[in-house]
């Protein structure tokens, strides 16, 4: 069951069911008009991961991400993906049989995580948005203890924009897909990152600059360059 905030919201929009789950990559290829397959390549080389590294993915679906990462990480890496719907985990589950490389588990993340310090790299992908703020302030602190010094966080999804930056499409794919991405938006996540003790950001824009990578190092508070994306 999706968990509520005291006032009886739920925490989260993006816990995925039923045929939505069980066909999501098909879903995310055509919704994107084909583009999904490619531009996801183009996101994980982006990360710019190393082989031998470990990875931590939040909301890792059907694993086709984690997959794609394990391309990157050599005989010794490995990725550990955590999802909370069943139906993604049993696609996911799948993927594992054929890698010793990569795993998942039935975790929720915005609740504590049982690591410390263990993992050079986490990644979330179109997840974020999808919670309350107080939510997504949990999940940035799980982030945080899980890395290690040193370790980078990758953020994949929707870009800021102010209200009047919006265009109608933009509105209306928002409102369609999850109310909260509306208010993530709005929110300044480097400034939120920074508070939090992670630095050194990097920014790389993908569809025209509508979506953004952000990694950003947990290093302490170290105030953030704040940079534009550029485009892919
Ligand atoms: C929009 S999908 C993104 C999946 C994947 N990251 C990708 O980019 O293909 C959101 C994912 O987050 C998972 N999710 C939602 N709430 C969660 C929670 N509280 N804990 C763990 N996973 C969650 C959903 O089950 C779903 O797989």
């Amino acid at each position: 069951m999706n968990p509520k905030t005291p006032e009886g919201r739920p925490l989260s929009k993006v816990e995925i069911k039923g045929a939505e789950a069980r066909h999501y990559d098909l879903l995310m290829n055509v919704v994107t008009g084909g583009t999904y397959p490619l531009f996801i390549r183009r996101v994980v080389r982006d990360m710019q991961l190393q082989p031998g590294e470990s990875v931590l993915d939040l909301g890792s679906g059907t694993g086709r991400n984690a997959l794609l990462m394990a391309r990157y990480l050599g005989q010794t890496g490995r990725v550990l993906g955590l999802d909370i719907g069943d139906e993604m985990l049993a696609q996911a589950k799948r993927r594992e049989r054929a890698r010793p490389d990569v795993a998942f588990r039935k975790l929720r993340i915005e609740e504590p995580l049982p690591f410390e310090g263990e993992f050079d790299a986490a990644f979330i992908s179109f997840v974020l948005h999808g919670f309350v703020q107080e939510a997504r302030l949990r999940i940035v602190d799980n982030v945080y203890r899980a890395l290690r010094p040193g370790g980078r966080f990758l953020i994949l999804d929707y870009q800021e924009q102010e209200p009047a930056e919006e265009s109608w499409p933009v509105r209306l794919v928002f409102r369609a897909e999850c109310p909260l991405a509306t208010d993530f938006v709005r929110r300044d996540l480097q400034a939120l990152l920074s508070q939090k003790g992670f630095g050194r950001f990097r920014q790389v824009g993908y569809y025209r600059n509508h979506v953004r990578l952000l990694e950003a190092v947990k290093e302490g508070a170290t105030p953030g360059l704040g940079s534009k994306p550029r485009e892919a």
